[in-house]
């Protein structure tokens, strides 16, 4: 087992990756929830379905008593009339300020249950079984917890860490193919702001990684985690460094938005997004053109896209001009200056970002 340990100024928590570890839910939770707290578990029903009964049994095991609640699957249910129906639930189920909720399942159902977690009787503790990869390697870790307001993406939100955070690896056999490689663009994401090990190992055993190995999955999500875990500590509420998480994101939150977020998955827009950006980081003289092509050919190998025709360079410049990262008309984005380094840059020029995208 690997465990990491995320020193977040407002309370550390542990993130335990391990091949097999869905089995020992409750196992793992003795030691951190005392046996008499009830544990609401709530799921999307696609996962709630294949290790729900699994769960269960663990806590069943450990002597956990427990309710559990499945909902629709689905960016949908991140809603604010989700928010308000688990309330209705937890009343409906006994749960108090001395139970705690696990969230099982992807980032959805993270993002969904951290934030009613944070918000039920001003806040019980909640575990986060992260089930996809998006979610074991990013959503999971870091406490950004968030409901969408129908026009505006994660507009309700808070930032709450969770008090463990339980991922096995083997789970992602069951997640559809699109779903595992979406998220390897999180995955070459860290390797390009933080770890040159990291993208070289993506390069040399890709075949792996995309057939599933078991040591190379357990490999590349608690490398990942180790990375997010490191930023988190360093800047929770992303006043500095956690900013360069958001490498690729400028670019593929534009094209989510102007897609009405129903053409791409996220982490194919964030591929999209990182070839863009790093074209625009070689533009602007920061990076070598050799990191653009190493970029474009791990992302092809994985087979993640590297660009697209749908959304006009202008449309897209109009987008990232009404998002947040824009201050006086100049733009902010995360760049690389290497494979492995990463750093914010404030003053990017509108013509600068449109041949970019061209
Ligand atoms: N909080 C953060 O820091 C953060 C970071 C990145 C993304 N997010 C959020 O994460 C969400 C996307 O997360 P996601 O990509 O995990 O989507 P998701 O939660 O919708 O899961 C994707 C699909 O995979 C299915 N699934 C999940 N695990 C499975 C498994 N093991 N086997 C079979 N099917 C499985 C789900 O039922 C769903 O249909 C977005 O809402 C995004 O805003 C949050």
């Amino acid at each position: 087992m690997k465990s990491l340990i995320v020193n977040a100024p407002s309370g550390a928590y542990e993130v335990r990756v391990e091949n097999g570890l869905i089995t020992e839910i409750g196992r793992h939770l003795t030691g951190i929830l005392p046996t008499q707290t009830r544990i609401m578990v709530i799921a999307d029903r696609n996962v709630g379905k294949l290790y729900g009964d699994k769960v269960v049994e663990s806590l069943i095991g450990a002597g956990y008593d427990f309710r559990v609640f499945n909902i629709p699957p689905g960016e949908m249910q991140k809603s604010l009339g989700m928010y308000a129906q688990l309330f209705d639930v937890l009343l409906m189920m006994g749960i108090d300020r001395t139970s705690a909720l696990v969230a099982l399942g992807g980032g959805v159902v993270g993002d969904l249950v951290g934030f009613v977690a944070a918000t039920f009787m001003r806040g019980v503790p909640f575990v986060q079984v992260p089930t996809s990869l998006l979610a074991q390697v990013d959503s999971s870790v870091g406490g950004k917890v968030a409901v969408n307001h129908p026009v505006v993406k994660n507009l309700v939100g808070t930032f709450y860490q969770p008090v463990v955070v339980l991922a096995d690896p083997q789970v992602l056999y069951t997640l559809p193919n699109e779903e595992y490689v979406a998220g390897l663009g999180e995955v070459v994401k860290y390797g390009m702001i933080r770890s040159l090990e990291l993208f070289a190992y993506l390069e040399q055993r890709h075949d792996a990684v995309l057939s599933l190995d078991p040591r190379a999955l357990e490999h590349v999500v608690s490398t990942c985690i180790a990375i997010k875990a490191d930023i988190v500590a360093a800047d929770e509420r992303e006043k500095g460094l956690r900013a360069i998480l958001n490498f690729g994101h400028t670019v593929a939150h534009a094209l989510e938005a102007a897609t009405a977020y129903s053409k791409f998955r996220h982490g194919e827009a964030v591929a999209i997004g990182l070839m863009c950006e790093t074209r625009l980081a070689v533009k602007l003289g920061l990076a070598a053109p050799e990191v653009e092509d190493r970029l474009g050919a791990l992302l092809g190998w994985l087979g993640l896209p590297t660009k697209q025709s749908h959304v006009q360079p202008d449309q897209l410049v109009h987008l990232m001009l009404l998002d947040k990262k824009v201050s006086a008309g100049r733009m902010r984005f995360a760049l690389p200056k290497a494979i492995g380094e990463a750093i914010v840059v404030d003053d990017v020029k509108t013509p600068d970002v449109l041949t970019a995208l061209g």
